[in-house]
C-alpha cells in the first residue's frame, strides 16, 4: 500500500522543491542562510532567510522520501529490476545533491556548482519520475489485465 503511494509523493515533494530552489536562484537570497547545515537561528526560522530555510527543510524532507522509496522498491518482490536501478540512482543522487548543496553554500554561489546542482536536481526527477512509470505500469497491469509489456 505504502509502495503505492510514496513514489508519487516524493515525486509532488521534489517538484515543488525544485521551484523553490529556481526562486532562491532568481531572488538571490541563496547566501541568506551563509553557513551548511543550519541557518543563523538553528532550527527556527526567521524572515530574513525563510525562502533559504524553506529550501533546506523541504531537500532534507525530499532526502528523506527517496531513501524511504528506495528502501520500499528493494525490499517488494514485485518491482521490477529497472525500477530498483531508478530508485538506487535516486537515492544516489539525492545525497549528492545534498552534499553538493553544502558546497554550493561554502563555495559562496560559484557559477560552475550553482549549475551542477541544477543539472543533479535534473537527473534525480528524472530518476523518480521513471520509478513512478514503473509503479503505473505494475498497477496498471494488476488492475487491468489486458495490459502487458
Ligand atoms: C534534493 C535536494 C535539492 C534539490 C533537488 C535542489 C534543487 C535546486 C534547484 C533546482 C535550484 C535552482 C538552480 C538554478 O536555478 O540554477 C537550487 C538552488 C539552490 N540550492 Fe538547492 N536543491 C537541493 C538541496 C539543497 C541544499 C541541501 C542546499 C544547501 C544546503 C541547497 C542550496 C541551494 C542554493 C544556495 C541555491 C541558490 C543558488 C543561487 O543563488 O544561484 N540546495 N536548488
Amino acid at each position: 500500500m505504502i509502495l503505492r503511494s510514496l513514489p508519487f509523493a516524493t515525486l509532488a515533494v521534489l517538484f515543488s522543491l525544485i521551484f523553490i530552489g529556481g526562486y532562491v536562484s532568481a531572488s538571490g537570497v541563496g547566501l541568506s542562510c551563509p553557513e551548511w547545515p543550519l541557518c543563523p537561528q538553528g532550527f527556527l526560522p526567521h524572515q530574513d532567510f525563510i525562502i533559504e530555510y524553506i529550501h533546506r527543510s523541504v531537500a532534507a524532507t525530499t532526502g528523506l522520501l527517496v531513501i524511504a522509496t528506495m528502501a520500499f522498491v528493494l525490499k517488494s518482490k514485485e518491482t521490477p529490476r529497472g525500477m530498483k536501478i531508478a530508485s538506487i540512482i535516486a537515492a544516489g543522487a539525492v545525497i549528492g545533491q545534498i552534499a553538493l548543496g553544502a558546497v554550493v553554500i561554502v563555495e559562496r554561489l560559484h557559477s560552475v556548482l550553482v549549475t551542477a546542482h541544477l543539472g543533479l536536481g535534473l537527473v534525480l526527477f528524472s530518476m523518480v519520475l521513471m520509478t513512478v512509470v514503473y509503479l503505473f505500469r505494475m498497477t496498471a497491469k494488476t488492475t487491468i489485465p489486458a495490459i502487458r509489456d
